[in-house]
């Protein structure tokens, strides 16, 4: 293989061959192919887009760089949902135990927040012990006992997505439908989930903020999936408000808490039954949608699902009292509210802004080495469409020192719109693919 040849193929837009796509991977992987090649070929597969038979090449390339983790032969249906990333959303903390607790086993692989988008791992660990970095043997384990696990990646499974993403995040190379979709799925199938749910958020807190591109988005998660023989399923939903009431990371896991004993937040909530509906149906647990949300209200009432989710902490080292307890949960220095400046209608929750607002409350990170604030964010968040009065409290938000929670009044005052009049209802579920 001369790789300037294939360069030069994709750039002027003809079709690789599945054996080109591996070799070229292959090479990427073992350093035989230098980054300014991938990089390359990565900005000509931006230009020129590749066929649903390349993109699934590649994500397959992709997933066998590095381990894979076999679920062979076990009896319970293996499953895993994919959100692309909101603000405040916690929806993975509710639907891993929602899932086990219905039957399924569902090895989930998550990831750190980096900007304005939170990430579960870091959320999970505002859990006092609670430890991510399993060996594969005893996430497995811990899958067979409970159910569920929820650990960070590790460096073995598709290494050289972990390469070309960083490659991609330094030459303008990110915003790439086949190349976000195999970044995607090959993490996802070398963790061996034979069923995978899409979560494809779209709008303005979103890494798509068009509907089109979100369909697009997950129109090829869902074909590159099917073609590599796993169910797939996808939701587009909307992300121009933040999920639920909470944004940060110790008060996100609350809430997931909260769902879980049968309350928390209505859209929370009814995600998290429709994402779990989808993975049980497709992996014909429950034999078709209406009847999976029923029994899955019932596991989240009945508290099924919240024995699953401490049974997983426990087995993670994690101090589990915690769930009837939340003053174990890191606490803030200082918490200030924000309050309405006039009564009305709360017409829009801006949920960029307050992703920026608990970034700089110290919630996130601005780069992959620094050190976040887990006790840092926003709660009490009004909703859309909620009366306020003058005065009523939009928001509180938490952090280290009262003058960083001060720091941001404005800012978070900026990000809720009230009106006279109430507005529009949001549609939360935008499309089912
Ligand atoms: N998330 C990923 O894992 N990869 C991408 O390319 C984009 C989002």
């Amino acid at each position: 293989m001369i790789t300037q040849w294939l360069i030069e193929k994709k750039r002027d837009g003809a079709v690789l061959s599945d054996q080109e796509i591996r070799e070229f991977i292959a090479g990427y992987n073992n350093g035989s192919i230098p980054d300014y090649q991938m990089a390359a070929l990565a900005m000509a597969i931006f230009f020129q887009g590749m066929t649903a038979a390349e993109t699934a090449a590649l994500t397959d390339a992709m997933m066998r760089s590095g381990d894979q983790i076999s679920f062979d032969g076990w009896s319970r249906p293996v499953a895993d949902k994919h959100s692309t990333g909101g603000i405040g959303d916690k929806l993975s903390l509710v639907i891993a135990p929602l899932a086990a607790a219905a039957g399924l086993a569902v090895p989930k692989i998550s990831g750190r927040g980096l900007g304005i988008t939170g990430g579960t791992l870091d959320k999970l660990e505002s859990i006092p012990g609670y430890d991510t970095c399993l060996s594969i043997a005893e996430f497995k384990r811990v899958v067979e006992v409970v159910g569920c696990s929820i650990i960070g990646q590790t460096e073995s499974l598709a290494p050289a997505d972990k390469k070309l993403y960083a490659l991609r995040d330094v030459t303008g190379t990110v915003p790439s439908i086949p190349l976000i979709t195999a970044s995607i799925m090959s993490k996802k199938l070398a963790a061996g989930a034979a069923t995978l749910v899409f979560d494809v958020k779209c709008g303005r807190a979103a890494f798509m903020k068009s509907q089109q591109d979100a369909e697009a988005l997950a129109k090829s998660l869902v074909t590159v999936g099917r073609a590599l023989d796993r169910k797939c399923g996808a939701i587009i939903t909307n992300m121009d408000q933040p999920l639920g009431r909470t944004a940060g990371n110790a008060v996100e896991v609350i809430e997931a808490i909260e769902t879980l004993k049968g309350g928390g937040p209505p859209d929370t909530r009814l995600l998290a039954v429709e994402l779990t509906a989808q993975m049980t149906v497709l992996s014909n647990v429950y034999p078709e949608l209406d009847n999976a949300r029923e029994k899955l209200a019932g596991l989240l009432e009945n508290g099924a699902a919240l024995a699953c989710f401490r049974h997983m902490v426990e087995e993670q080292k994690g101090d589990a009292r915690v769930i009837d307890d939340y003053t174990r949960f890191p606490q803030p220095g200082a918490t200030v509210e924000i309050r309405a400046a006039a009564e009305g209608f709360v017409r829009e929750v801006n949920a960029e802004t307050i992703g920026r607002v608990v970034l700089q409350l110290g919630g996130g990170r601005r780069k992959t080495e620094d050190v976040i604030d887990r006790a840092a964010g926003v709660d009490s968040l009004a909703q859309q469409g909620q009366r306020v009065e003058k005065g009523g409290v939009l928001m509180r938000l938490h952090a280290r020192s009262a003058e960083l929670a001060r720091s941001m009044v404005e800012s978070a005052q900026a990000a809720v719109m009230i009106s006279d009049t109430p507005p529009q209802e949001r549609e939360l579920i935008i499309a089912l693919n």
